[in-house]
């Protein structure tokens, strides 16, 4: 077993360790106080190919593999989870969707500017009342022949207001259950689709979340995804990808926050020596370190999975499950290690901290990773 990586991912591993610390980190306080969407950040990432990093070339893509896209997304996550989340949606579920289940003229139109960053995605599942319980939509889609009318409302919506491009999970068939629910394209601008507030969040403040509201939009039936009924699959399998992603994001924020807490314990003195000389800080130095180690052999794994053809709904669970525990322990550990400094803005941990929550949030609860994992485990 080969634990390394290839020359290749630590070139892409170091452009992007580049990228975060020249690019994202000057504004990266300024963009969390004012909720700022990192626009021409986006288009910079575009440029670099992290808007469509496993996306083929010959539609825009970098054509590369998964373990290149969670080393990309640590990196990332390390100095900007806001900007990192952009990334994570557009690749793995926007992205991703689109390539293995849309069609050729839907690639064309839509994938090829998502992959280069000119487009940005959202992904538009969750619902005032259908969050965790994804079968239960109230959005609706009639099917009117040569079109579908839909109706309807998408709560928590990442990249809600900025998006060009949205894929809408809907309901068509409602006695059908989950084999009734369709997925959609539906394009920024398009009658009857409104964008409502922003919402003002404690975490991630720099992405862009909105509830959408649909009355009546037209969407022509070349613009659905997949079969009729194909809606609560392409969800799931999507899925499955984007906790790859929200994965290697948590990961990220461990990491930035255990970097930040090593440094400053062997910067801060106090009973005479550098804090990182007393056993107490030590140990949760040890802790810290051995606990990111655990996260990212599971992220690799679920990325690895993806890479060899292997099905990756459990690993990708499991992956999420627990860099999402460990983004939240050891950032909580990274302000108790700065004490009154790590409460204050400009040493980060306490942003870092306040981002991590949402990786046990989104994508699926931790309990909904416990639900897929624990179906995996019990069906052998
Ligand atoms: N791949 C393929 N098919 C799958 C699948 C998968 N990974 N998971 C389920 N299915 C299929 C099942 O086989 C079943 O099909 P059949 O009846 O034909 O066998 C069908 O889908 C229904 O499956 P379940 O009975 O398991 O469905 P359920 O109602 O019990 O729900 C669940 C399962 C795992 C709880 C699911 O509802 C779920 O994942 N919920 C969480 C939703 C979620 O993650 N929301 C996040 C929103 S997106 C987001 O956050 C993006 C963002 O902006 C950051």
């Amino acid at each position: 077993m080969d634990f390394s990586l290839t020359e290749e991912h630590m070139m892409i591993r170091d452009a992007a360790r580049d990228f975060a610390k020249t690019e994202l980190l000057p504004g990266v306080l300024e963009r969390d106080e004012k909720q700022e969407f990192p626009q021409e950040l986006v288009k910079k990432m575009g440029e670099l190919g992290f808007m469509g990093i496993m996306v083929d070339p010959k539609y825009g893509g970098s054509g590369m593999d998964a373990t290149s896209y969670v080393l990309i997304m640590e990196e990332l996550s390390k100095i900007d989870a806001s900007a990192s989340v952009i990334v994570s949606v557009n690749n793995s579920l926007v992205c991703y969707g689109l390539e293995a289940f849309g069609t050729e003229e839907q690639k064309q139109k839509y994938l090829t500017k998502l992959a280069t960053g000119e487009f940005v995605g959202a992904f538009c599942l969750s619902e005032p009342e259908a969050g965790s319980d994804a079968t239960s939509q109230r959005t609706t889609a009639e099917d009117k022949g040569d079109h579908y009318i839909i109706n309807g409302t998408k709560n928590w919506i990442t990249s809600g207001g900025r998006a060009d491009v949205y894929l809408v999970i809907a309901q068509t068939d409602k006695d059908k259950g989950h084999r009734g629910i369709n997925a959609f394209i539906v394009e920024k601008g398009t009658e009857g689709f409104d964008v409502g507030p922003k919402e003002d969040k404690l975490g991630i403040r720099g992405s862009d979340t909105h509830t959408l509201q649909f009355n009546n939009v037209k969407v022509p039936k070349e613009n659905r995804i997949g079969e009729d009924g194909f809606g609560f699959k392409f969800a799931m399998k999507t899925l499955s990808g984007g906790r790859i992603g929200i994965a290697s994001q948590a990961l990220g924020i461990a990491a930035g926050a255990y970097e930040l807490a090593l440094k400053y314990s062997k910067e801060r003195q106090a009973f005479g020596t550098e804090i990182c000389n007393h056993q107490a800080i030590a140990f949760k130095l040890a802790d810290m370190a051995t606990e990111i180690e655990a996260a990212r052999h599971l992220v690799m794994k679920a990325a690895w999975d993806k890479d060899q053809g292997n099905n990756y709904d459990q690993s990708s669970a499991m992956a999420k499950l627990y860099a999402s525990k460990v983004a939240m322990d050891t950032t909580v550990e990274a302000v108790q290690i700065h004490g009154g400094n790590g409460f204050v803005k400009e040493y980060h941990v306490e942003r870092l901290m306040r981002d991590a929550k949402i990786t046990q949030i989104y994508e699926g609860t931790s309990e909904i990773q416990k639900i897929v994992i624990s179906r995996n485990v019990l069906k052998d």
